[in-house]
């Protein structure tokens, strides 16, 4: 009983089959007979895909014609000269900043930039084992007087610097910087090496980029001294550096470009004093994700070698064709 019902269930889905087989096998007669339409599909798929082609080459090009010439406000002239590069010590992958070079270019910030230029970002503390001792850091503080406390009459009194302070400004305020520069403000040089295009490089060019005299033609403002490094190339600054201007500790000849090139690297150490770490850091996480990541490649491939290597073999069961059940054709239903 239960097997005539599967047989009679069956039957319907058997007729859709053997319906589909049929259309099928006419499809395929009919494509296979007509090889001009196959022919025409496959010029029609070629010109779609030209078309796409053009579609993706001409967008493209659009685009590029659109965002890939910028426009300049100003010519290359007045932007400045492309300052030369430089191989600076500290922009190679494995060194830290040169800090005899750190120490030496304090020094040149001292005893030449610091009459104008200010570099309020930095404490005397952050100089601690970077330039100097804590007890050299101290002596420092202590040569300048900072604002103190009100005495017990309500006045105003200073006190020696301390390590917490910061290197002081050798003006009161930018009103009186512009009155002592002929009305040009000396900006602040703690970020100046990350606020201006060129960095490192813009900075050493512009202080020895001064030529003796300007070339013919260039008109030059009164009051401002050419510079073709600088935008607009007539800078408020002076030359400031000459050969011999400082006395280094370490007996390095202070030439122009020796002093130029350590004032520099160290400026770039007041705009990111935390380079160094930054970069031993970096140093360490990519020997530690390099481990790991072989150490991954090789996880995956011990886990996945019994797949990869296995064989699926498909043995065919010895039967005598023998039917399951057989269906009684001579009883009615
Ligand atoms: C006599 C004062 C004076 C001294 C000393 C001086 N500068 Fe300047 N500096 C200026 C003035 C004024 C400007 C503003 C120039 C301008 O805007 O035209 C300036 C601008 C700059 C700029 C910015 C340029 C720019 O792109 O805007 C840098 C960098 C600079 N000075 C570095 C130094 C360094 C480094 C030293 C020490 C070696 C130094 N200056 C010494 C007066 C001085």
């Amino acid at each position: 009983m239960l097997v005539q019902s599967c047989v009679r269930a069956a039957r319907p889905t058997g007729s859709v089959a053997r319906q589909a087989l049929r259309y099928a096998s006419k499809r395929n007669a009919s494509t296979s007979s007509s090889s001009s339409a196959e022919k025409s599909s496959w010029t029609s798929s070629i010109l779609t895909g030209a078309g796409a082609a053009a579609v993706a080459g001409g967008s493209m090009a659009w685009y590029s014609q659109l965002y890939n010439n910028p426009l300049h406000a100003m010519t290359p002239a007045e932007e400045g000269l492309h300052p030369q590069a430089y191989p600076w010590e500290h922009q190679k992958l494995s060194k830290t900043y040169d800090h005899a070079a750190l120490r030496r270019g304090f020094q040149v910030y001292r005893e030449v930039c610091a009459s104008c230029h200010s570099l309020f970002r930095i404490p005397y503390r952050s100089l601690v084992g970077v330039l100097m001792t804590t007890d050299e850091a101290k002596a420092l503080a202590e040569e300048n007087e900072y604002e103190g406390e009100l005495d017990n009459e309500g006045e105003p009194t200073t006190r020696p610097g301390k390590l917490s302070d910061y290197l002081p400004s050798p003006y009161k305020n930018d009103e009186a910087a512009r009155a002592a520069n002929n009305g040009a403000l000396p900006p602040d040089l703690s970020l100046m090496v990350k606020a201006r295009h060129g960095g490192c490089d813009y900075i050493f060019n512009l202080l020895t980029g001064y030529p003796e005299d300007p070339p013919a033609g260039a008109v030059v403002q009164s009051g401002l001294n050419f510079n073709p490094y600088f935008p607009g190339t007539g800078i408020a600054m002076a030359r400031v550096l000459y050969d011999g201007l400082v006395e280094y500790d370490d007996e390095t000849p202070a030439t122009t470009a020796q002093m130029a090139k350590d004032v520099t690297e160290f400026l770039n150490w007041a705009a990111e004093p935390e380079f160094d770490q930054r970069k031993k850091m970096g140093w360490k996480i990519l020997s530690v994700t390099a481990i790991l990541f072989g150490m991954s490649v090789w996880l995956k491939r011990y886990k996945w070698a019994p797949i990869k290597t296995r064989k699926i073999v498909y043995n065919r069961p010895v039967t005598n064709h023998t039917p399951r059940f057989t269906v009684d054709k001579t009883k009615k239903d």
